[in-house]
C-alpha cells in the first residue's frame, strides 16, 4: 500500500449516461461512496476537487432519442437537468458537475485524439461492419438484433444476449436485423482508428499488479487480471464509431465518424475540472498533472476495464498526466432479488423517492451504505430499508441524541451544563470516544465505508450505554452536580457523533452541528469531549429520524409488483414468427387428437405430470410439464392434441412417448387444445 503523502485530491464519480433518471443503484455504486470520501477529506481540511458530469454521447443516448421520437440533444438536456437536481437533493457534494456536450469537453477530447494520432498511437484499420442500406447508416452493435447462436433467443443484441449473458459480436447473430429499418443489414467496409493496447500491456501489468496488487480491491484486481492475463493479451480497440451523435473525429476524410463514447467520457473528468477551475479562477493542471495529487475514480464494476486499462493507457500515451491511485469499484445493487433495469422500470428512482419520502435523504444514504455492494452484489429490499431505519437509525443514533437533548432540556433548560468532576466511568467513556475518529478514518481511507459506518453506529451505542449506566433520570433526584457532568459528557458525545457521521448523514449532522453552534465539521475536533461551552443555550430539535410504518413499505412493494405484472405482460408479447418452412417440413409432424386415460403427479418433480393416453394406435405414456397448471383429475377424460412421432425421451427414468401440445398466452398460463366436438382418438391433425 502506498504510504505516500498527497497534498491534493482529485476525486471522480462515473459520469452517468443522460438517458434516464438516476436510481438507488447509481447512488450505492459510486456517488454515495465518493461523497463520503470527499466530505471526510474536506473535514480534514485537505484540498479536494470532486468532479462529475453527464455522459451525453454514445448509442445509449441515440436509442433513447429514437424511442421517444426526440433529438439526442433534447434527451440529454432533459436528463442532465433531472440528474443534476437529484444529486443536489441527496447532498452529493460535487465541486463541479459538467456535461460532455459542453464545448470545452469537445475541444479537450479532440485535443487528446489529435495528440495520440500525431504520436502514431492509433492503428488505422478497415473492417466490415453491418450497414443499413435503407437508413444509410452503419449500425452500432445495439442497433442489430438477431438470434443468439448459443441459446436461440430471438431478441439478442449485437453485443450481448441478455437471456444467456453471452457477449456477442454482431456477425455472430443468426438472421441479423436492423433496428432502424427492420431490414437485413449488409456488411460494408469502414475505416477506424484503434488504440493498440498491446503496447501498454507490460506497463499496465506492472502498474496494476505489481504496484497496486496490495491496495486495490480484490474485485477490481480480479477483473484486471482476467484482461491482462488473457491468452492473446490486450486487443486493439477502436476509438471511433460511425455515428451521427458524438464528437467529430478531428481528421480530414473522417466525416460521419465520431469518437467512441468510452474514449471521450473519461476525458470528461478533465474537461469538467477545467471548467470548474476556470470559473474559480485557479489553474486546473495541478489536479491532473502534479504527482502530489491523489486521483481516485469511484465507479461501478461494469466500468472497471475502462478506468483501469483503457483510460490509463490513453493518459500514458498522451503523457504528462497522473494515473489513478485507486479505483474502488463497487459491485451491483439488486432490487428485491432482481437486477435493477432502467428499461424494465425495475428501480427505485431518486426523483420519486424524493417526493415519496421528503426529507429522508439521509435515511436512504444510510441504508445504501450499510448494505453497500462493496465486495459482492447486494440486494436492496424495502423490508431491510425499514428495519435498518427503525432498529438502527431510530433506535440507536436517534434515540441517543434525542435522550441527551430531551433530558438536558428538562433538567437544565437546554443549557450546556458545567463539566464538574469526572468519575472513573466518565474517564472510561472519554477514552473510548477518543479512539473512534482514527478507526473510522482508517476505514474510510481504505474505502471500507460499511465498516466505517458501523463504527459510527458503535459510537452512538457507546452514548446509549453511557446513559443507561449513569441513569441521569435517577441521578437528578439525588445529585444535581453529578447529573450536570453526565449530560455535559453526553452532549459532547452527541457533538462528536455529528462530526464523524457528517460524511454519511450530512443533513442530520448539519442539524446537530447547527444546534451545537459548531459551524463546520472538523475531523480534528472529533475525539474531543470538551467541544461545547458550558452555559451555551441549545435550541430544540424534533425527532432526528422517524419510524417507517409497515403500510409505507407495503405500498412500495405493491408498486414494484405492479411493475412486474406489467413487464410480464409486455415481455410475453406475441413472439415473432419463426423462419418460413416448406410443406415437406410440416408434413413430417404427426399430430393427433388423443384421450387422456390417467394422470398422476411425479413424486420428485414439481413440473411434470405422467399421463397415459389413448392414441388410437395404442396406449402410451407421456410426461408433460403442466403440473403447475392443471390438477391431474382435471385432465382425465379430456381430449388433447399430441405430437406422436417425436422420438421418445427419457426423463426421470421414464420414457415419454410424444408431446402434448398447448397454447401459452400473455398471462403465461397454458391452455389445452381440444377438438370442438368429441372425436375418435387418433384423429389426424393436418
Ligand atoms: N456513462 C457510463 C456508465 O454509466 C460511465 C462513464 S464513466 C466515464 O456506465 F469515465 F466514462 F466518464
Ligand atoms: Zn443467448
Amino acid at each position: 500500500m502506498s504510504k505516500k503523502y498527497f497534498k491534493r485530491y482529485t476525486v471522480t464519480s462515473a459520469l452517468p449516461y443522460a438517458n434516464g433518471p438516476l436510481h438507488i443503484g447509481h447512488l450505492a455504486g459510486c456517488y454515495v461512496p465518493a461523497d463520503i470520501y470527499v466530505r471526510y477529506l474536506r473535514s480534514q481540511n485537505r484540498e479536494v476537487a470532486f468532479i462529475c458530469g453527464s455522459d451525453e454521447h454514445g448509442v445509449a443516448i441515440t436509442i433513447k432519442a429514437t424511442k421517444e421520437g426526440k433529438s439526442p440533444q433534447e434527451v440529454v438536456d432533459h436528463y442532465h437537468g433531472l440528474m443534476k437536481n437529484s444529486f443536489e437533493k441527496f447532498g452529493i457534494s460535487f465541486d463541479h458537475y459538467s456535461r460532455t456536450s459542453a464545448p470545452i469537453h469537445h475541444e479537450t477530447a479532440q485535443g487528446f485524439f489529435t495528440d495520440l494520432y500525431q504520436k502514431g498511437e492509433f492503428l488505422e484499420q478497415s473492417t466490415e461492419q453491418y450497414y443499413d442500406e435503407e437508413a444509410k447508416q452503419f449500425l452500432a452493435d445495439r442497433y442489430i438484433v438477431g438470434t443468439c447462436p448459443k441459446c436461440g433467443n430471438e431478441h439478442a443484441y449485437g453485443d450481448q444476449c441478455e437471456k444467456c449473458g453471452t457477449s456477442l459480436s454482431p456477425t455472430d447473430l443468426i438472421h441479423p436485423k436492423s433496428k432502424l429499418s427492420g431490414g437485413t443489414p449488409i456488411l460494408k467496409e469502414t475505416k477506424h482508428w484503434f488504440l493498440d493496447l498491446a503496447r501498454y500491456q507490460d506497463f499496465l501489468s506492472q502498474w496494476i499488479l505489481e504496484e497496486h496488487g496490495e491496495d486495490w480491491k480484490n474485485n477490481v484486481l480480479g477483473q484486471c487480471r482476467s484482461w491482462l492475463e488473457a491468452g492473446d493479451g490486450l486487443q486493439a480497440r477502436s476509438m471511433t464509431r460511425d455515428l451521427e451523435w458524438g464528437i467529430p473525429v478531428p481528421l480530414p476524410h473522417a466525416t460521419g465518424k465520431v469518437l467512441y463514447v468510452w474514449f471521450d467520457a473519461p476525458i470528461g473528468y478533465i474537461s469538467s475540472t477545467k471548467e470548474w477551475a476556470q470559473e474559480k479562477g485557479i489553474a486546473w493542471e495541478p489536479f491532473w498533472k502534479d504527482e502530489g495529487t491523489k486521483l481516485v475514480h469511484f465507479i461501478g464494476k461494469d466500468n472497471i476495464v475502462f478506468h483501469c486499462i483503457i483510460f490509463p493507457a490513453i493518459l500514458k500515451a498522451h503523457g504528462g498526466y497522473i494515473l489513478p491511485e485507486n479505483v474502488p469499484a463497487n459491485e451491483f445493487l439488486n432490487l428485491e432479488g432482481e437486477k435493477i433495469s432502467t428499461s424494465r422500470n425495475w428501480a427505485v428512482w431518486l426523483h420519486e423517492y424524493l417526493e415519496e419520502f421528503p426529507g429522508k435523504q439521509d435515511e436512504l444514504r444510510y441504508v445504501l451504505t450499510a448494505n453497500a455492494p462493496e465486495t459482492k452484489d447486494n440486494d436492496f429490499t424495502w423490508k431491510d430499508f425499514q428495519s435498518r431505519i427503525n432498529s438502527e437509525l431510530v433506535a440507536i443514533y436517534g434515540n441517543f441524541v434525542n435522550r441527551a437533548l430531551v433530558l438536558n432540556q428538562k433538567f437544565f433548560n437546554g443549557q450546556v451544563p458545567d463539566r464538574g468532576e469526572l468519575s472513573p466511568i466518565d474517564e472510561e467513556v472519554l477514552q473510548e470516544v477518543a479512539a473512534f475518529p482514527e478507526k473510522i478514518a482508517t476505514s474510510i481511507e481504505k474505502y471500507r465505508f460499511r465498516e466505517a459506518l458501523s463504527l459510527v453506529m458503535d459510537l452512538a451505542r457507546v452514548g446509549n450505554k453511557y446513559l443507561a449506566d449513569t441513569e441521569p433520570w435517577k441521578e437528578i433526584k439525588v445529585n444535581e452536580a453529578r447529573t450536570q457532568t453526565i449530560l455535559n459528557l453526553a452532549l459532547n458525545l452527541a457533538a462528536n457523533l455529528a462530526i464523524v457521521s457528517e460524511p454519511f448523514l450530512p443533513f442530520t449532522a448539519k442539524k446537530l452541528l447547527d444546534l451545537f453552534g459548531l459551524t463546520t465539521s472538523k475531523w480534528s475536533d472529533a475525539g474531543n469531549l470538551s467541544l461545547l461551552k458550558a452555559h451555551t443555550s441549545l435550541g430544540t430539535l424534533g425527532l432526528l429520524f422517524e419510524k417507517i410504518e409497515d403500510e409505507v413499505v407495503e405500498q412500495q412493494v405493491q408498486k414494484l409488483m405492479t411493475t412486474k405484472t406489467m413487464n410480464e405482460a409486455t415481455e410475453k408479447a406475441v413472439p415473432e414468427m419463426k423462419p418460413l418452412i416448406t410443406y415437406e417440413d410440416f408434413a413430417k409432424l404427426d399430430m393427433r387428437v388423443v384421450t387422456v386415460l390417467e394422470a398422476e403427479t411425479m413424486p420428485k418433480s414439481k413440473k411434470l405430470l405422467k399421463l397415459r393416453v389413448d392414441t388410437g394406435l395404442g396406449h402410451r405414456t407421456v410426461l408433460s410439464g403442466v403440473s403447475e397448471h392443471f390438477e391431474p383429475e382435471f385432465l382425465v377424460g379430456k381430449q388433447v392434441t399430441m405430437l406422436i412421432n417425436l422420438a421418445p425421451r427419457s426423463m426421470m427414468g421414464i420414457d415419454s412417448e410424444g408431446m402434448i401440445l398447448m397454447a401459452e398466452g400473455n398471462d403465461g398460463k397454458l391452455k389445452l387444445l381440444h377438438p370442438h366436438v368429441p372425436t375418435s382418438p387418433g384423429s389426424v391433425i393436418s
